[in-house]
């Protein structure tokens, strides 16, 4: 949906150890690809553990609006009856993505090859963020576009209806652009190849295969080279989400930080495209297990244990693990304020067109916390004051941003003063249950008014 209602005003205080069970919501990225190559298959796709976060419903909505017969049957339960490839019917209306990039630019590719007119918009958010990376490729494909300045929505995409395939290397590592390519890939006939030069989440390539569709990867000198055979019909498919890695951080990072914390995260997918802030977190010293290390649908899983680590130092973090934590460097630089010495996170320029600039939104939050940051176009430093010192007090903008509302929830459970921030709503996006889930823990976070 555009825009998000009324702000909702949270603050977040030191609490008592947080203890119990953190049973996250299914896989954000995965979901939304779920009902999407659902959509593309031919008969029924049954999905379990469907996240029903906004971003989420709204691509729902979309493949609704294409032609697809999308059922929430409940409890994370549904079913999509896909119309095939290239079966996509013209929308009547214009589709709003909401809050969701991954949304939007993976349905633009998957409509970009077929003979249909499609307008697009989003919220506050999204209406900012840019598109060219997506119209640039499938222009290739013979699909046209007219959007606003600077490439951004709402804009109108009008498909090829003869679309030939392409060579495509990805200029920046974006898995949604990676995937926008290979969805469009799907209905033009021949090979399409993507390269990537950074291996970006792997998800659709992984649930191509799945579906049916011929698909390879081979690392090369070049990069990740991935080479989509045209024009498969997808057989629907028994999905069952994995829960989020990126969800699993908030209470895995929440513990890591409260004093006397024991928190177990159950069931996580820890794909080695998402995991980087596990092996980051556990390298400045955080006390971090995977427990019951397992394989489950073909992807590594582990129950995560956190606990308390008063001993935190900062780090310079891999610049090659930037993209497998891309959306945890936010609660990253939360953790690394707790920690002494200084934490340098280098290659996250892609870090300032997410559902904000997060670097900017981090730094200027963490600092009036009490908290000093330093930062350039693609790096930035949080310098660590270690436990107990860190003296919060602020309220932070969250930017219509999921994570960083999060991020500054999670700042609040160790600082000396209260942290709040102006409007939490936007965490409905990507983990509905949070404050519940933070709550049953023992974390203090309450809804303040405006
Ligand atoms: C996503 C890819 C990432 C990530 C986003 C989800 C996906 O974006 O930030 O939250 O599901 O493909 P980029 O691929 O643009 O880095």
């Amino acid at each position: 949906m555009s825009g998000h209602g009324t702000p909702i005003p949270m603050t977040s205080q030191a609490c008592g150890p947080l203890t119990g069970e953190a049973h996250v919501p299914g896989d954000k990225s995965i979901s939304h690809r779920s009902l999407i190559l659902g959509a593309m298959a031919v008969g029924e796709t049954r999905i379990t553990g469907l996240l029903a976060g906004e971003d989420v419903l709204d691509t729902a909505k979309a493949m609704r609006a294409f032609g697809a017969e999308v059922t929430d049957h409940g409890g994370g339960e549904w079913s999509v009856q896909g119309v095939g490839v290239g079966g996509f019917a013209e929308p009547d209306n214009v589709i709003d993505c909401g809050n969701s990039g991954t949304g939007v630019r993976l349905i633009m590719g998957a409509m970009a090859t077929t003979g249909i007119t499609a307008t697009f918009t989003g919220d506050a958010s999204l209406n900012k963020r840019p598109m060219a990376r997506v119209t640039d490729p499938i222009a290739l494909f013979g699909a046209q576009s007219v959007g606003r300045e600077g490439g951004r929505l709402p804009m109108t995409i009008v498909g090829a209806a003869n679309p030939v395939p392409v060579r495509y290397v990805v200029p920046m590592p974006s898995a949604q652009v990676k995937s926008a390519v290979l969805l469009a890939g799907l209905n033009a006939p021949g090979q399409t190849v993507v390269i990537e030069k950074e291996a970006t989440r792997d998800h659709t390539e992984r649930m191509l295969a799945g579906f049916g569709a011929t698909i390879t990867t081979e690392a090369t000198d070049e990069g990740r080279v991935i080479t989509l055979t045209g024009q498969p019909e997808l057989k629907p498919q028994t999905i069952v989400v994995p829960r989020d890695p990126s969800s699993a951080a908030f209470p895995v990072c929440a513990a890591v930080i409260t004093p006397g914390s024991d928190v177990l995260v159950p069931n996580i997918g820890l794909n080695p495209t998402r995991a980087g802030l596990f092996a980051t977190l556990r390298e400045m010293g955080a006390d971090l297990v995977y427990e019951n290390e397992r394989e489950e649908g073909g992807e590594p899983v582990a129950d995560l244990r956190a606990r308390f680590s008063p001993d935190l130092k900062g780090i310079e973090v891999d610049p090659a693990r930037a993209a497998s934590m891309i959306d945890e460097y936010p609660v990253l630089s939360v953790v690394a304020a707790f920690a002494k010495g200084n934490t340098v996170m280098k290659g996250v320029k892609e870090l300032r067109v997410k559902e904000s600039d997060r670097i900017e939104a981090m730094a200027s939050g963490l600092r009036a916390n009490g908290v000093d940051v330093d930062e350039g176009e693609d790096w930035w430093t949080v310098i660590g004051l270690g436990h107990g010192n860190v003296p919060g007090g602020a309220t932070c903008a969250s930017h219509l941003d999921h994570r960083i509302a999060m991020s500054f929830m999670i700042l609040g459970m160790a600082t000396q003063n209260p942290v709040s921030v102006d409007d939490g709503g936007p965490i409905a996006t990507s983990f509905p249950i949070f404050e519940p889930l933070m709550d049953a823990l023992g974390a203090k976070i309450t809804r303040t008014s405006a």
